[in-house]
């Protein structure tokens, strides 16, 4: 058997039709071409790809005069190769910015006149470059604490909500034809939710255009329970908006309660108690995988207004998963093992799909 896909395989894609969108997300690795079976998956499986790292700033606007487009202008050249809906990832966030972005005068502080005109230039530019070839933007990431609070990043710090609104306005202007949307993860936390809901109201009364909210859907095998996920669905939805599962992956390994969700900045030193399956996932553990993602999609099926389903990765090989929040952890919480084989996870997703 070749990895990865089989031709009696159903594909996901197929079954779905245009219920909404399956999508993964790509390294750069993968982009390069470097990793066949992976691609053969999207290929086959597949009708969205997102960019894991390669279009955030760090990565395509290393220097103020110097923008790198190499692997984004592959990526999105891979999209349109295969007819596949193309997200951008991500225009503003306070991780893996260049430092040089919020660097201020020296002794001074950072100027927010000047931090507007680094975030003008920026969007203005990316977006514009892949006008039409990227189809949607997740325009602002991860802005809120838990508690629903503003997070104190650089950007709120010098602009307040200001930074917000002038990013999605200017994403506008340069591609008036992109979906725009706002993407955090633990949105399933109703005071966190409702910061995300204000968010969407506060764009709207200005006239910005907003389209989505994705919940990136960073989760574990018994957490967030089932119907705090569907809670969060149901109350998204009320804003109109279309919503999005942006960085679907479901961890079976240990991991303290407060790290549920995807806070980068926050990593712990691995123990061999984290690191339980390096031999391969038991087939216990298999199980209460494929019952898991039987359960989650069950839930995405049910409400129209989950317009997309992204996992955050291919397969177990290349999940971020292995490397947080404990480096060099042998994770499964995809659909496909390191061969590329599909797991039982991807029979209980396929069924799910079918009795949508
Ligand atoms: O590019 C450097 C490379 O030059 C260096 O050799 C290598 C070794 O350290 O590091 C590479 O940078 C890594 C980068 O990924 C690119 O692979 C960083 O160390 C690593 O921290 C970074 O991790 C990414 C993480 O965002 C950083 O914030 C993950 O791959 C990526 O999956 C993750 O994605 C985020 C979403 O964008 C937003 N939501 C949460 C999600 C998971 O954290």
């Amino acid at each position: 058997m070749k990895g990865g896909c089989t031709d009696q395989q159903a594909s996901l894609r197929e079954i779905l039709k245009e219920r909404f969108l399956l999508g993964a997300a790509l390294n750069a690795a993968q982009i390069a071409g470097h990793d066949p079976i992976a691609l053969e998956i999207v290929r086959r499986h597949f009708s969205s790809i997102s960019p894991e790292n390669l279009l955030k700033w760090e990565a395509v606007h290393p220097q103020p005069e110097r923008f790198e487009f190499a692997a984004a202008d592959q990526y999105v050249a891979f999209g349109a190769k295969h007819g596949l809906f193309v997200v951008g990832h991500v225009l503003v966030w306070h991780q893996q910015t260049s430092s040089w972005v919020f660097e201020s005068a020296p002794g001074g502080t950072l100027d927010a006149e000047v931090l507007l005109s680094r975030l003008e230039a920026h969007v203005r530019t990316v977006v514009g470059r892949y006008r039409g070839r990227v189809q949607a933007w997740d325009v602002v990431n991860e802005a809120f604490e838990d508690d629903g609070t503003w997070r104190n990043t650089p950007w709120y710090a010098a602009l307040g909500e200001e930074y917000v609104w002038r990013a999605f306005e200017l994403a506008h202007q340069a591609d008036p034809g992109a979906q725009l949307y706002y993407n955090d993860y633990n949105l399933w936390k109703a005071p966190k939710r409702q910061a995300a809901v204000r968010l969407v109201k506060s764009l709207c009364e200005r006239g910005i255009r907003i389209d989505g909210i994705g919940e990136q859907g960073h989760w574990l095998l018994d957490d967030p329970p089932l119907e705090d996920i569907e809670a969060a669905v149901v109350d998204l939805a009320k804003t109109g908006r279309q919503i999005m599962i942006t960085e679907l992956d479901v961890d079976p390994l240990p991991r303290p309660e407060e790290l549920i969700g995807a806070e980068v900045s926050k990593r712990i030193v691995l123990t061999p108690e984290l690191d339980p399956y390096a031999e391969g996932l038991p087939e216990r553990m298999q199980q209460r995988l494929a019952q898991r993602y039987r359960d989650i999609f069950s839930i995405f099926a049910k409400y129209p207004a989950v317009r997309r389903v992204t996992f955050w990765g291919v397969t177990d090989a290349d999940t971020w998963l292995n490397n947080w929040p404990a480096p060099g952890r042998t994770n499964h919480p995809l659909l496909w093992d390191r061969q590329g084989r599909p797991k039982p996870a991807f029979d209980t997703v396929a069924e799910a799909l079918r009795r949508g």
